[in-house]
């Protein structure tokens, strides 16, 4: 199938595969989407067929009315995307108005997008506008340690993003607008897409208490990466607290004096004290 073959689907199987490997998506946890360039969309275009009804996205995003986006299937498994994309994964075509979707391509055994797709496509509004365009690829993964983090510390921006930082000196450099917090609240519809799509407007990971975490980058290798930071960062800190906690660590002036070396802005909100 030539579609299959196109770098940005090459990229985007590539990286449910690793995120597999990482242990970030057991059974069909996690789901990811990427907004299709509107020449990527012109070469696949062939293989599109638009007989699949409008269905309500339950959100409004004008800003991607008419825009394309390869997404993960409801219920499927990020580990069988690389066996078979087209059964496990589709492209949807936001309608005019921006409230309504419909799938062109894949799911060839039936199903329907991930049932975060309110959550992805408000968050890929949110970045689409903030930095011109240039954010394509929205990340949603069950990430254990950032998880675990979750039950233990309060649930504050300001507590994760210093947390996190600490745990890796490259943390504040790769994320230097720091992370979001939502509360417990219940999945897949719209209240929990506007709160996420909220700390989108500051982040780029915002973190789900006790469910997980999003992330939002430019291309494949940035929103992974970031992840993969993120939860490294969460890793140590659980080791650390179950060894008996921290003896010592970064301190606010070392990450001003590693902000002015690395000609990073760090909100002085994390640098407490
Ligand atoms: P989907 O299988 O609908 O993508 O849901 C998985 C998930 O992680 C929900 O938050
Ligand atoms: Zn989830």
């Amino acid at each position: 199938m030539e579609i299959l073959r196109e770098p940005f689907m090459q990229g985007f199987i590539r990286l449910t595969d690793d995120a597999f490997r990482k242990g970030w998506h057991e059974r069909n946890g996690g789901n990811y989407s990427y907004r299709i360039k509107p020449e990527e969309a012109e070469a696949v275009r062939a293989a599109f067929s638009c007989g699949r009804d409008w269905q309500d996205i339950g959100v409004e995003v004008k800003n991607l009315a008419g825009e394309y986006f390869l997404v993960t299937g409801s219920g499927k498994y990020m580990r069988n995307v690389i066996l078979d994309p087209p059964a496990n994964i589709c492209i949807v075509e936001v309608d005019e108005t921006g409230t309504k979707f419909r799938i062109v391509w894949g799911l060839t055994e039936g199903g329907r997008p991930t049932s975060e797709l309110p959550t992805h496509l408000m968050n890929h509004s949110i970045k689409k506008e903030l930095t011109g365009g240039r954010h394509r690829v929205i990340l949603h993964a069950h990430t254990t340690n950032v998880i675990a983090l979750t039950f233990v510390l309060p649930l504050k921006d300001e507590v994760f993003t210093r947390e996190l930082w600490e745990m890796a000196t490259e943390c504040p450099v790769v994320f230097p607008e720091g992370v979001g917090v939502v509360p417990w609240m219940v999945p897949g519809g719209r209240d929990i897409a506007l709160a996420t799509a909220e700390l989108m407007k500051k982040y780029n990971v915002a973190i789900w208490a006790h469910h997980g975490i999003f992330c939002s980058g430019a291309d494949f290798d940035e929103t992974f990466g970031l992840m993969d930071t993120v939860e490294k960062s969460a890793e140590i800190l659980v080791k650390v607290l179950s060894m008996g906690g921290k003896c010592q660590s970064i301190t606010a002036q070392n990450f001003r004096d590693l902000a002015a070396d690395f000609h990073v802005t760090l909100p002085e909100r994390f640098l407490y004290e």
